[in-house]
């Protein structure tokens, strides 16, 4: 079938060359020039595993093609999913849908055929059903629907997540042919026994809206019970696994530690709450304010931590920031607590070296105030504390003794709870979670 992916950022891309490699004709439309042309060589702008080779395959084929022309979209098929971003308003709770609002704006006056459109972007309930009034009075002569198709794929997994999801959701208005194209288009994957689930536009907005926020609520519930075995002197990954083994309750995204950032749980649980008070719900949402203030609170408590171990004061200590990314097998570094507890390590007087894998240069581009090493070791030289902030195998495995070497003090706090302790400990360093 012949589609088009509006927007090709690490929704629009991964979701573009996944329909290619489903066997469909793709055209990906990209606004901005420079992501457009890497994206039309087939490389990709971005970290993603897998990614570059499946993007590259479909260039080359042509069976994935790029464009900056929302004309060129319009007379390309007859299916099309917005796939553009949803950040959080500047100042405010809410979504931004500019790039939801803009994207349909501009396609539905260039339609000559009837044509349906997919969303696959994180937006609030209602966005659908207003669209739909709005495509209506853009529509010339041609009658357009509207459905809501749900991503919920992770950064690091993106592929393996659209090309074998846990489920599919589509939200359709009655008496269209939402349900029976979206048969189509993922037949292989329904073949396959993937659930799909068929609902209303509201039901699926929300069903994404609600995943997120159970998620976010998870990791926030453990970074709860961290505090208190802060207190009380008690293991919180002992804890998560004894809870973990009742399936009710299940052992992933059970990791406490420096909680979570990106850029997708923070903002959605925030949308969500900005979305409930629109619709005189505020109340049922108020504990994911609680959620929010946890995840926060770990971001204060690894500086204070860093402070502690530094004797009382950051001032003209050294501190080495191992981990960028908001998690590993990422460069985003969109609210990401790695580096938003770097940046307050420096402002109490610290000089902070940072390092990561892969987030470097969007490190950079973000916080060109931080000194950036060339690698783990170089980032701990001198260091007076060196800290874990995102859980890279990199390091997971690094040395304790070669690491000792070329601190100023053996001190590691392990932001992520992912290292053996006993390891550190062993080689003379001060461990601490
Ligand atoms: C998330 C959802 O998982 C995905 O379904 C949705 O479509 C988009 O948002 P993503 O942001 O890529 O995906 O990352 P995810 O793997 O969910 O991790 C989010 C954050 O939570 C990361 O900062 C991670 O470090 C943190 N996290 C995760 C924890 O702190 N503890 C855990 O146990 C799991």
């Amino acid at each position: 079938m012949r589609m088009v992916v509006l927007g090709l950022g690490y929704l629009g891309a991964t979701h573009a060359a996944c329909m290619a490699e489903l066997g469909h004709e793709v055209l990906g439309v990209e606004v901005i020039p420079e992501k457009r042309d890497s994206l039309a060589r087939g490389e990709v702008p971005f970290y993603e595993p897998g990614l570059p080779e499946l993007l590259k395959k479909h260039i080359d084929s042509g069976q994935l093609q790029v464009s900056g022309s929302y004309a060129e979209a319009a007379d390309f098929a007859d299916v099309f999913f917005i796939a553009v971003g949803t950040p959080q308003k500047k100042g405010e709770y809410s979504a931004d849908l500019q790039y939801v609002d803009a994207a349909l704006e501009e396609l539905v006056p260039l339609l000559t055929h009837d044509a349906l459109i997919l969303g696959k972007s994180t937006v609030p309930v209602g966005t659908a059903a207003r669209l739909a009034d709005r495509a209506d009075e853009l529509a010339k002569d041609v009658s357009i629907e509207i459905a809501w198709n749900p991503e919920f794929l992770r950064e690091g997994f993106a592929i393996q997540d659209t090309l074998h999801p846990d489920r599919l959701v589509l939200g359709a208005f009655q008496g269209g042919v939402a349900e029976t194209v979206s048969r189509e288009i993922y037949s292989s994957l329904l073949d396959a026994g993937i659930p799909f689930i068929v609902t209303d536009p509201p039901t699926a907005e929300l069903v994404k809206t609600s995943a997120n926020a159970f998620l976010a609520t998870k990791i926030s519930f453990i970074n709860a019970i961290a505090e208190v075995c802060d207190a009380a002197g008690a293991d919180v990954r002992a804890i998560a696994n004894a809870i973990g083994y009742d399936a009710r309750i299940g052992r992933r995204f059970l990791n406490a530690g420096l909680g979570f950032g990106g850029g997708c749980l923070p903002k959605d649980i925030r949308a969500f709450m900005a979305r409930a008070g629109e619709l005189g719900a505020a109340e049922a949402l108020s504990f994911l304010r609680e959620v929010d203030s946890v995840n926060m609170r770990r971001r204060t408590r690894m500086v204070e931590l860093a402070r502690e171990v530094c004797g009382g004061s950051l001032l003209g200590k050294r501190a080495a920031i191992l981990g960028a990314a908001f998690k590993p097998e990422s460069d985003d570094v969109r609210d990401s607590p790695a580096l938003n507890v770097a940046g307050q390590i420096q402002l109490q007087g610290a000089s902070v070296s940072v390092y990561d894998p892969k987030a470097m240069e969007n490190s950079r581009r973000i916080f060109p105030t931080l000194d950036y090493a060339t690698g783990a070791l170089k980032a701990c030289e001198g260091a007076d504390v060196v800290l874990i902030l995102t859980e890279w195998q990199e390091f997971i495995e690094l040395d304790p003794v070669k690491t000792g070497q070329v601190v100023r003090k053996p001190n590691i706090i392990d932001g992520r709870m992912c290292l053996e302790a006993e390891r550190w400990e062993d080689a003379g360093w001060a461990y601490r979670t």
